[in-house]
């Protein structure tokens, strides 16, 4: 079979990110900027802000791009972009770009959501086996999803209230902490000392997670200490909490296989670049003699790598777009 080339567009969020993969497993090249460094001094992503700065530099991007690769414009298969969920003025920028792209070089679209890209991730490794058991850990999913085939999604679990990465941004908020949450936390924690105790959460058989009572937990220690006019050890704390929240993960996967007895598991999301995690499902993964994958390092933060990825199952089924697909804010993959 000839070789599929799939030019991908992510604009979801506050990355930039333009990519072509081969076969939807092989990245060919990406340009990615990102805008973290503007938003850190808001405490978290401006949503006016990010939409104009995609606009600035999003052709930038693509010419910067096509500088690394033979490979032009023409030798693509298909245009394939985040249109769902996201930040809505973020997700129109990349999705107009897209929609000229396939209109003007004759190829056909392919919408992606942008969960489905950070799961099909790990297609960059080797080729996902089904059945697989997914752990979601993102900014706005935690969930235990169950996949016999591709684009085939069961939920068997999930949280009731926050999610984990959305925890992990409120902690370190709490703790005067930049955005994002996740990787300040992470590396407070590498200094840190297990000394605070925090109770453990959904002690229970089912598969569903609970972020929410851990975090007011935290903030309430944080509050005590500022009335009490002590001083707190943010590594401490810092490791406590990351210890709690990902002790849940574990355990709930845990369960999950053990009830549906399957040998594949994969984990996906932004939570997923954490070390920690990463670590402790290597262990799970061992103990239970199942085959585990995580994504690179370079593709757990957002990137278009992942959604050219996501879209080759798409394109092999022609689940092609029509010019009038909107951007949606929120929209649920299962
Ligand atoms: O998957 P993602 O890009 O978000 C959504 O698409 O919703 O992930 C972003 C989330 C943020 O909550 C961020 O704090 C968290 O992932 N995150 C991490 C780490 N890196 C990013 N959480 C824990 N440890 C990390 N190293
Ligand atoms: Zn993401």
């Amino acid at each position: 079979m000839k070789d599929i080339y799939i030019l991908g567009v992510e604009t979801s969020c506050d990355e930039t990110s333009i990519s072509i993969v081969k076969n939807g497993s092989i990245e060919i090249a990406t340009s990615t900027l990102t805008q973290i460094d503007t938003h850190k001094d808001f405490g978290g992503v401006v949503p006016e802000i990010a939409s104009r700065m995609h606009s600035e530099n999003i052709t930038m991007v693509l010419s910067d791009l096509l500088s690394k690769t033979d490979l032009k414009i023409e030798d693509m298969d298909a245009v394939a972009v985040t249109y769902a969920p996201g930040l809505l003025g973020s997700l129109l920028v990349g999705l107009e770009f897209a929609k000229t792209l396939s209109l003007v070089y004759n190829k056909p679209l392919i919408k992606v959501n942008h969960i489905a890209g950070h799961i099909y991730s790990n297609n960059l490794n080797s080729k996902m086996k089904f059945p697989l058991l997914a752990l979601i850990v993102s900014g706005g999913h935690t969930e235990l999803v169950l996949m016999k085939g591709d684009y085939d999604f069961e939920v068997i679990g999930a949280t009731l209230d926050d999610a984990v990465g959305e925890a992990y941004d409120k902690v370190a908020k709490a703790l005067n902490l930049p955005y994002p949450g996740g990787p300040v936390i992470e590396e407070y924690a590498m200094k840190g000392q297990d000394t605070i105790d925090l109770p453990k959460v959904m002690n229970n058989d089912d598969l569903n997670f609970s972020f929410s009572g851990l975090k007011s937990q935290v903030i309430n220690i944080v509050n005590n200490y500022k009335q009490k006019n002590k001083e707190l050890n943010k590594y401490d704390l810092a490791l406590s909490f990351q210890k709690t929240a990902i002790e849940q993960l574990i355990r709930k996967t845990n369960l999950a296989i053990n009830k549906t007895k399957i040998n594949n598991l994969i984990i996906a999301g932004g939570v997923s670049a954490n070390k920690h995690l990463r670590e402790e499902m290597e262990k799970l993964a061992k103990k239970l003699n199942i085959n585990l994958s995580i994504p690179k390092m370079k593709y757990c933060t957002d990137n278009a790598t992942m959604i050219a990825a996501a879209a080759y199952p798409l394109y092999l089924k022609k689940d092609f777009s029509k010019y009038d697909i909107n951007a949606k804010s929120v929209e649920r993959l299962f």
